[in-house]
């Protein structure tokens, strides 16, 4: 489905990668040292959140640190400008709200410390009144110790509005709990610290470590982002009251996403909330009467224990879940779809509610919901058993899709992590979006693959499109299923009935264009992750004209 774009880029060098990833560079002898380039996120019409860390020649000095936010390169206009301080109980991080800037205007801005001055970042705020176009670059999943992150550096060089992160920006395994070979022992991207994150010291240094690399720093350095977190900011399959990468040995789980929580609050640049690092990350931006950007969290704020079909066929919360079970459909599929059951949480399913109701009453054009998981029905594949005996899988994991292809002729999901498995609360959500007639964009990360979708509600009512975008450097199911591409794709087609379009094999990002007309979006997958040089292929543009509600 896509065509080729000859770009190539032969890409620099290594760059900072033999920098210290966050503690001291022992030779140091400036007296203060920009560990980790800058960064800006959360733009309104008149702020935006500016991002460094700094270090100081000797470990317990405070640093004064001065930022300055100007309208050209050689900070000739400079029109904002203030003071902060770097100190290690905030891991020499210095984040700072610059304020009094003006609507849909580039900027750039930069810091300094004790006559030295940090890298040159760019950034731009939100617009407001009418807004003729508006672009997005969508990320999700990028795994340093999978490979190069190649699609960042290619966000960095495409001129963009502002970066939507939906989470998997860091990943918490310890060293080669979830790599490449080749990335780690030829490429060298291996990680620190060698164990899992659990405390407030290794997320912080793994964070440290993904951002040495020098295409996260570029797109960092040239836009703003909007960052929600996924999973594995905090532990793999996370939900609010514990994680399937979580267990009684790694200590207290609240203490452990206190410990994520606070670090993801100092090393993104996200507004911290007025709680403080603890509070909540969904949130809302406006984009002129263009659109609304409603971020979610769908991953711990409120959100029910997810099903596992091998551990859950029965499920009674009652019963220890590792107890061996017959499988009951009929006990299985009743637990699945108990109204009860939720995604976001009470508090958070009002608030979106609010949101969109408030959007729509404004007269804004698009409700974009930026958050981790697909919402678009995806069942569950049937691969011909040529295809299957072909594929070079283990016979274990020939039995398992045998087992999965069974529960598909159910018409079960094929993914109970997403909002499949979250039914109910997902047809609540999708009856208030046609309810309020809003033009949904629902954006997604989480599968590393390429997703797009035709949304609907039980009552077959259009309520939006979706885009699922394709990971940074994550392997996605060409790794699982190893099929014909085109093959797998037509398969889950067949068996997804809103599924426009998917591609099953490919890394990259997504561009989503608003206009008052119509949004479009465009993927653009990269051939590899695991060389610098890269070529870019571009799917066609898919567009959605407003209040058609579904792909044309
Ligand atoms: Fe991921």
């Amino acid at each position: 489905m896509t065509t080729r774009i000859n770009r190539r880029r032969l890409l620099q060098g290594l760059g900072l990668g033999a920098l210290a990833t966050r503690g001291y560079a022992k030779q140091q002898s400036a007296p203060a040292y920009f560990t980790h380039n800058v960064a800006s996120g959360d733009p309104l019409s008149d702020r935006v959140i500016l991002w460094t860390r700094v270090i100081p020649q000797h470990r317990d000095t405070t640093l004064n640190v001065r930022w300055q936010v100007a309208q050209d390169r050689a900070f000739t206009r400079v029109v904002a400008a203030g003071e902060s301080k770097s100190v290690a109980e905030r891991d020499y991080i210095v984040k700072v709200d610059a304020t009094g800037l003006a609507p849909g205007m580039s900027y750039f801005y930069r810091f300094s410390s004790l006559g030295v001055t940090s890298e040159t970042g760019r950034t731009k705020t939100l617009p407001v009144g009418q807004v003729p176009s508006f672009r997005m670059g969508v990320a999700s999943c990028s795994n340093y110790p999978q490979g190069f992150f190649n699609a960042y550096r290619h966000m960095a060089d495409t001129d963009l509005d502002v970066v939507l992160h939906l989470g998997d920006y860091i990943y918490e395994y310890p060293e080669a709990g979830y790599a490449n070979d080749y990335a780690r022992n030829v490429l060298k991207r291996n990680v620190v610290p060698e164990h899992e994150t659990i405390a407030l010291e290794d997320y912080r240094m793994r964070y440290g470590l993904y951002r040495t690399d020098p295409d996260l720093q570029a797109v960092h350095q040239r836009h703003p982002f909007i960052c929600v977190w996924d999973d594995h900011e905090l532990a793999n399959n996370t939900w609010q009251d514990g994680a399937e990468n979580h267990n009684n040995g790694e200590g207290d789980f609240y203490q452990r996403m206190r410990a994520a929580r606070q670090a993801y609050d100092e090393w993104m640049p996200i507004r911290t909330h007025a709680s403080g690092d603890q509070g909540p990350i969904y949130r809302r931006f406006a984009v002129g009467n263009l659109a609304d950007l409603i971020m979610l969290d769908t991953r711990l704020e409120g959100r029910d224990r997810g099903f596992e079909y091998g551990k859950d066929m029965v499920y009674l919360p009652q019963i220890n879940a590792d107890e061996p079970r017959k499988p009951d459909l009929q006990a299985f599929r009743t637990n699945l779809q108990d109204p009860s059951r939720t995604l976001l949480g009470a508090k958070q399913e009002r608030w979106l509610s609010d949101s969109v109701a408030q959007s729509t009453s404004r007269g804004a054009t698009w409700q974009v919901l930026g958050q981790q998981v697909l919402m678009g029905n995806v069942g569950i594949p049937t691969i011909s058993e040529s295809a299957l005996a072909e594929s070079g899988m283990s016979e274990q994991r020939k039995k398992y899709a045998a087992f999965m292809q069974a529960l598909g002729t159910q018409g079960l999901p094929l993914n109970l992590d997403a909002w499949d498995g979250y039914p109910a609360c997902r047809e609540r959500i999708a009856q208030m979006l046609a309810d309020t007639k809003a033009n949904t964009v629902a954006l997604a990360g989480d599968t590393h693959n390429a997703w797009a979708f035709d949304l609907s509600d039980s009552k077959q009512r259009p309520i939006g499109v979706e885009v699922g975008t394709p990971g940074i450097s994550s392997p996605g199911m060409e790794n699982y299923l190893p099929v014909p591409a085109e093959e797998l794709a037509q398969a889950l087609k067949d068996a997804s009935p809103g599924l426009v379009d998917v591609d099953t094999s490919r890394r990259g990002w997504s561009e989503i264009t608003l206009t008052p007309q119509d949004m479009r979006n465009q993927w653009h997958f990269v051939s590899t992750v695991l060389d610098r040089r890269f070529d870019v292929q571009s799917s066609p543009e898919m567009v959605c004209l407003v209040g058609e509600r579904r792909f044309s």
